[in-house]
């Protein structure tokens, strides 16, 4: 038997979606105001799911005190109050949209949390406007 449990975490940051290869005519027509040269914020909310059977000494799939570090120190100190295109290496060639976000996320988390374990990664750009990924 397997249960899920998720933390919910937040962060704050700037992007701009600017694809280097294209005219600014063209990046101005796909990717409208996010394109705007000086970027822009979300308030991002992340939720981290993770997947997996209890243990028995523990009564917990993870202990989310650890869950919450791990996201705390790998994942926010990355990212809030960072301009993504400017501040995160990973995004001078990867364009920050919220899919590439939620994977570049998930892939630091996968790294950090016991590979038994199935993990999830939710985030909302906008309340609205969520992405989701797991493997
Ligand atoms: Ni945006």
């Amino acid at each position: 038997m397997e249960i899920t449990v998720s933390r919910k975490a937040h962060f704050n940051a700037a992007h701009r979606l600017h694809n280097k290869n294209w005219s600014d005519e063209k990046n101005q027509k796909i990717f409208g105001k996010c394109n705007y040269q000086n970027y822009h914020g979300h308030n991002y909310e992340l939720i981290v799911s993770v997947t997996g059977k209890i243990n028995p000494e523990t009564g917990y799939v993870i202990d989310m005190g650890e869950l919450k570090k791990i996201i705390k120190n790998e994942v926010e100190e990355r990212l809030d109050h960072k301009n993504l295109n400017l501040d995160v290496p990973h995004f001078s060639n990867t364009i920050p949209s919220a899919e590439n976000i939620c994977i570049f996320i998930y892939d630091i988390l996968r790294d950090n949390i016991d590979s038994q374990l199935k993990l999830s990664v939710r985030l909302y750009e906008t309340p609205r406007n969520f992405v989701e990924y797991s493997v």
